[in-house]
């Protein structure tokens, strides 16, 4: 955890592989396989509130919100350990992170999601995007990786890619980083979410 916060101070983005247990971030892989089975999954939307629509023209993957008051065994290890690294943030950046929303993602063979920010605007609470990934077996050449271009607020230059691989944990600054989804050449799936800031005045 400390490393991650050395780095989101320096670089705004951190990257740490085998960041959760890899036996918890598989239980969390199974539960995210079984409800997609279930059918609980929905396509995601680009945008918020009103504006809210689903573009499979620039995010083809499906998602389950995480529901506060039915979090499952598994999840309340995560977000466990996702409440310390929230107050360490607070501690280091003063930033009155408040909570976390997330969701379950899969990416199925072929899907992306184009170049984006994930803050929407000046109206959005997210201040931290969160992301741990839950393929176990990813080799190079399936795809799939997380494109993030590491200049601030920059769609160009340097880059780096990150494979989503089982129990690899990317952070940063939801709205300084442009960042995309590369295809993958099999089913992709992640738990995806953001540490929120209290609004003032909206
Ligand atoms: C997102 C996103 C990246 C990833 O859901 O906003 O950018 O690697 N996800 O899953
Ligand atoms: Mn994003």
């Amino acid at each position: 955890m400390k490393q991650i916060l050395i780095d989101l101070e320096c670089s705004g983005w951190a990257v740490k592989a085998g960041c959760f247990g890899e036996a918890d971030a598989l239980r969390l892989q199974q539960e995210c396989q079984e409800s997609c089975g279930r059918g609980a999954f929905r396509p995601a939307g680009v945008g918020r509130g009103t504006g809210l629509n689903v573009r499979p023209e620039i995010r083809s993957d499906q998602i389950l919100w995480l529901e506060p008051g039915a979090f499952t065994a598994e999840q309340q290890l995560y977000l466990a350990w996702l409440e310390e690294l929230r107050m360490a943030l607070n501690q280091q950046f003063c930033l009155g992170l408040f909570d976390f929303e997330g969701h379950f993602a899969i990416y199925p063979e072929g899907a992306f999601y184009k170049a984006h920010l994930d803050r929407h605007a000046a109206t959005s609470a997210r201040l931290i995007t969160i992301i741990l990934y839950l393929n176990p077996h990813w080799q190079p050449g399936d795809g799939g990786e997380l494109k993030i271009w590491t200049t601030l607020g920059e769609k160009e230059g340097s880059y780096v890619l990150i494979e989503p691989r089982l129990g690899t944990l990317v952070c940063f600054f939801a709205g300084d980083f442009w960042h995309e989804v590369l295809p993958a050449i099999k089913s992709r799936m992640s738990i995806t979410g953001w540490f929120r800031q209290r609004q003032v005045g909206l």
